[in-house]
Order: C-alpha cells, then structure tokens, then sequence
C-alpha cells in the first residue's frame, strides 16, 4: 500500500452535497481494511512521538479515524459531538462550515487541565471544524500537540488558520 493506491480508493463525487462542492467519499477507503489500516497507522506514527495523553475527534467521521488512532496509540478517546447528544457537562463552540453551519459540543470534565492532546479528523477544508475543536480543547485546559487528517482540501485554505500547530495530512487535493 502506498499513497497513490490510496488516494485512488477515495470516491470523489461532483455536486454533492450541493452544487459547486466536489465531496470526497471516503467509505469507500474504509470499506478495504488493508486501505483502512494503512491510513490509521500513518496518523498514528504522526502521534507517536508527540508523547500524547488523548485523541479527541469530531462527530462523525473523526470517530471513525480518531478512535482507532487512540486505540493504535493506547490512549484514551474523547468525543466532540453535535449539540445535544452528550448527557453530561459540556461546553460548546459554534462554527462554520464548508457549507451550512452547527455548533460542537464537549464533555467539560473529559480532559485534565495538562494533558496533550492529538485532535484527530477525516478532513481539513476550512478549518472551522478543527478551529472549534481546538477551541474546546484550549478551554478544558489541554495542551494540542498535534492535528491530523486523512483528507487536506488545500484550495480552501485551512491550513492558513492552523499556525502554530503540528498539522499533518496524508492525502491532499490542490483544487
Ligand atoms: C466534515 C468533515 C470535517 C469537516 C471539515 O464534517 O468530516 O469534520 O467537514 O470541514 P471544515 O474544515 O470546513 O470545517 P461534517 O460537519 O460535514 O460532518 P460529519 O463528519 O458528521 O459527516
Ligand atoms: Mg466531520
């Protein structure tokens, strides 16, 4: 497996979810489990030397990578979900999207005031998903070592949000 067999396991389709956005489907990785753990274990060996405490991911498609990424690493996994769906006390970020927007939410008492923190998602398109991760985590007292994606969508630009942080993507698309 390399990168280039990788790449082509993503399905790109046009106009989805609207007209003008070229999605990036990545079931279709995740569907071969070679491809699948592969990826994994490439953000995984990003983490490794960044001494990490925890992995948090954003609901829904960084649980499927950030969760296997904790468990490669041996560290624990906090969820960042969608409003209303954690029973506990939670702060919350609002943020924009590629297209429309939302809010995420966090547990407050998930991470300890120290701990280092690899934020772990699909993919980095504008940047507001991950802005408002590192948000949170900044908020509960974590310290973010680093932030990984499968998926970078250079053209939009979210990197230019992210200075100061180790920021590592294993696929990216320049347009
Ligand atoms: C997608 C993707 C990233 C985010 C990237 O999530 O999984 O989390 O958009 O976009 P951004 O860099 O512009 O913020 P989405 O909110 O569509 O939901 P999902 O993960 O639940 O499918
Ligand atoms: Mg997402």
């Amino acid at each position: 497996m390399d990168l280039v067999q990788l790449q082509h396991k993503i399905r790109v389709v046009h106009d989805f979810p609207e007209p003008g956005i070229s999605f990036k489907d990545i079931t279709t990785l995740l569907c071969d489990g070679e491809s699948f753990q592969y990826a994994v274990q490439q953000i995984s060996e990003f983490g490794r030397p960044r001494d990490v405490d925890l992995v948090v991911g954003p609901e829904a498609r960084g649980f499927v990578l950030g969760a296997p990424t904790a468990y490669a690493l041996g560290v624990g996994f906090v969820p960042i979900r969608k409003p209303g769906k954690l029973p506990g006390e939670t702060i919350r970020k609002d943020y924009q999207l590629e297209y429309g927007h939302d809010g995420l939410e966090m547990h407050a008492d998930a991470i300890k005031p120290g701990q280092r923190v690899f934020i772990v998602d699909d993919l980095l398109a504008t940047g507001g998903t991950i802005q408002s991760c590192i948000d949170l985590v900044l908020r509960a007292g974590g310290i973010v070592v680093g932030l990984g994606f499968l998926i970078e969508l250079q053209y939009l630009e979210g990197r230019k949000h992210l200075a100061g942080y180790e920021t590592f993507s294993l696929l990216q698309y320049a347009d």
